[in-house]
């Protein structure tokens, strides 16, 4: 079973047409208009296909959002069964400064193949490696450079690692600088970070720590595309989360995920630029049309490059 290539235009427009109704509101200093006219314009988007498709990562739970909820059915229901899983605006901050790295994104695969992911915070780390047991969640940081080094055939002090500049990972950045490898800190935006592996020359042979889970979910499935190296483990620190993981039919919460756990089967990924950043230019408006640069990856066919496509306004 695959996605039919049909599908992987449609879903370009999916969400360049989201991150341009998002571009209008950059640098607005309001981030939640700026993702509100990217999440209505993605469902308007995704209604209008030919497809029964479900949203496994969304906006939130039926009570918190009335727009592509978890469970939420779209398309016209007349074609195959697909998971979906969005972010409409990944990094609002970045829109709402109008600051680089802000992305509309969405990911599509076979019916049951995507992880339903829960709203919380994942632990997650990405690398370009193919084999098991170079890097892993449960290395200590030493343990993960020193076989990262030995595999790329670097030295340690020479590797590059990606997290999120946050205070709660105040040890590991030390821990990192201590070992005289470099950081690459991000403010927001973990999934174009866990993407920075993909390429050399983007510089970075290590993405790590936690951000959010639906977040870690949309980066596994370009990674897969890419063939890198995923693991996730999400973290349920209140009651309140744990029951809701229970609801969902996780058990084991302490679960470390594999890439292929968390997706699986065909997929298609697309990273719209909102504003420009690493991974994507943002959008640009030349009169009556705008144009859009995605990050497009297609598991069955190999497909991972960036396409730009014009469309009118
Ligand atoms: P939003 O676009 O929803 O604001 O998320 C941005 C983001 O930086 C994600 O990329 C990341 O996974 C998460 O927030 C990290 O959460 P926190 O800011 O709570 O550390």
């Amino acid at each position: 079973m695959s996605i039919d290539k049909k599908f992987i235009d449609q879903i370009i427009k999916v969400s360049s047409k989201a991150a341009y109704a998002s571009s209008l509101l950059v640098g607005k200093n309001d981030k939640i208009a700026a993702d509100k006219a990217a999440v209505d314009t993605m469902r308007t988007e995704l209604n209008s296909l030919d497809i029964k498709g479900k949203v496994v990562i969304g906006e939130g739970e039926l009570d918190e959002a009335p727009m592509l909820y978890i469970g939420e059915i779209l398309g016209t229901k007349n074609g195959p069964e697909i998971d979906i899983a969005v972010d409409p605006v990944e990094g609002t901050n970045f829109a709402a400064k109008n600051l680089p790295g802000a992305l509309s994104v969405i990911s599509i695969a076979e019916k049951g193949n995507l992880f339903h992911a829960p709203e919380t915070y994942m632990d997650k780390i990405a690398a370009y490696v193919e084999e098991k047991n170079i890097v892993d969640l449960d290395f200590n940081i030493k343990k993960n450079l020193d076989n990262l080094a030995q595999y790329k055939n670097k030295n340690i002090k020479d590797l590059t690692v990606c997290i999120l500049d946050r205070p709660r990972h105040k040890k590991i950045i030390d821990e990192i600088h201590n070992l005289k490898a470099k950081t690459k800190l991000i403010t927001d935006g973990d999934v174009a970070g866990a993407l920075l592996v993909t390429k050399e020359e983007f510089n970075v042979d290590l993405f790590l720590g936690i951000g959010g889970g639906p977040e870690g979910v949309l980066a596994a499935s370009a990674l897969d595309s890419f063939g890198c190296f995923f693991q996730g483990r999400f973290i349920f620190d209140n009651d309140e989360d744990k029951k809701r993981a229970k609801a969902m039919g996780i058990n084991d919460l302490e679960k470390k995920y594999s890439l292929n756990e968390i997706v699986s089967g065909d997929s298609i990924f697309c990273a719209t630029g909102i504003t420009s950043g690493d991974l994507v230019k943002g959008i640009s408006v030349n009169g009556n049309t705008f144009t859009s640069e995605t990050l497009v990856t297609h598991k069955k066919s190999n497909l991972k490059k960036n396409i730009s496509k014009t469309y009118d306004i």
